[in-house]
């Protein structure tokens, strides 16, 4: 068989752990040949690609990015995109596309799978958004890494008496809040879930340095956002692509903070940090496993499918009911954590 591979969206840790897993499975054990399309869906329709064996993927297991680039170009949003995709799979001969990607690049696969593409989609992202999977790789890493820079900023926050507002990342969700809060043991943990009332904050805030402690360190998705009429509040502009961008909530949470609090408020924005470097070991092991499954699903002719991880299985699921709603927290998850604030 003749498989292409692409990854697609914001980059994530792990990616090259899939990579290398669908070139082992495939080239090793069945005897295909794959080829790696650079920058995502931009390599598929600019027929930018190179082939991939097992010594193009040496090594690269531990490596953060993905050594195939990526981009957030989607063949539904430029003219004949989708026509061109389908004509050069064609042309090249492909018997299956493997994307690897968040929920636009999904619901492309989703797309040119109806049209009838041979697709057998992989998820990632840190935000740990996609439905039909229970965890997504990345979202580990940027949980480990945004928990050990709420543990080095409790200290300079005691040294200075200060609230620290750190915003980690989560567009639409609040798992990477929800999952270092806990594990740093923060004071407040802000989701997009549940929008905030900075008055509410506040209090929480304040009862804490009333009983004597002399820091706080407050957690917030970048998505946050505060309930209305609450406060004033300006939302992030979109990027070229029509996505969100980040509103700087911090920012903003610690202006109003401080004013009410009087003490010193400082905002940290950890941003694209928790995207780069070296994948955890759990990462690496799920996006290997997902790697594998991916080349067995084509073997097995299961196109239109996503691979998942449902408890400790590795299962397929149809790539549109992956790309129908992301995983929001559930109430509960943030009433668990409430409880150790
Ligand atoms: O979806 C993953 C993610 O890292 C989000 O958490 C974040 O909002 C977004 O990508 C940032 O995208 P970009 O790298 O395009 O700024």
């Amino acid at each position: 068989m003749r498989i292409g591979v692409l990854t697609s969206g914001g980059d994530c840790p792990g990616l090259n752990a899939v990579i290398r897993s669908v070139v082992h499975r495939a080239v090793v054990d069945h005897n295909d040949e794959v080829i790696g399309f650079h920058d995502g869906w931009k390599g598929l329709l600019e027929c930018d690609y190179r082939k991939l064996d097992l010594d193009a993927v040496s090594g690269i297991l531990a490596r953060g990015g993905t050594i195939l680039g990526s981009s957030r170009v989607q063949p539904a949003h430029l003219r004949g995109g989708v026509e061109q995709a389908k004509g050069h799979v064609a042309d090249l001969g492909l018997d299956a596309i493997i994307p690897i990607g968040g929920e636009g690049t999904l619901k492309a696969a989703r797309l040119l799978s109806d049209a009838g593409l041979p697709i057998v989609g992989v998820p990632k992202t840190i935000d740990n958004d996609i439905s039909s999977t229970d965890v997504t790789f990345g979202f580990d890493t940027a949980v480990t890494v945004a928990t050990e820079a709420l543990d080095r900023l409790k200290t300079t926050a005691e040294s200075h008496q200060r609230v620290l507002i750190v915003e980690v990342m989560g567009r639409h969700t609040g798992w990477i809040a929800l999952h270092s809060g806990m594990a740093a043991g923060a004071h407040a943990i802000v989701v997009p879930e549940r929008p905030f009332d900075v008055e509410e904050l506040a209090a929480v805030v304040g009862k804490r340095f009333e009983a004597g402690k002399k820091f706080a360190i407050v957690v917030v998705s970048e998505g946050a956002k505060p309930r209305e009429g609450t406060m004033e509040f300006s939302s992030g502009a979109t990027d070229v692509y029509g996505h969100e961008r980040f509103s700087g909530v911090a920012n903003q949470l610690s202006v109003e903070l401080e004013e009410r609090l009087g003490k010193e408020a400082r905002p940290v924005i950890l941003g694209h940090v928790q995207r780069g470097g070296t994948p955890t070991a759990y990462d690496r092991v799920l996006a290997t496993r997902f790697g594998w499954h991916a080349v067995e699903a084509v073997h097995n002719g299961r196109f239109g499918m996503m691979t998942a991880l449902r408890g400790t299985d590795i299962t397929l699921v149809p790539l549109a009911d992956a790309v129908q709603h992301l995983k929001t927290v559930p109430a509960d998850r943030y009433t668990e954590a409430e409880c150790v604030l």
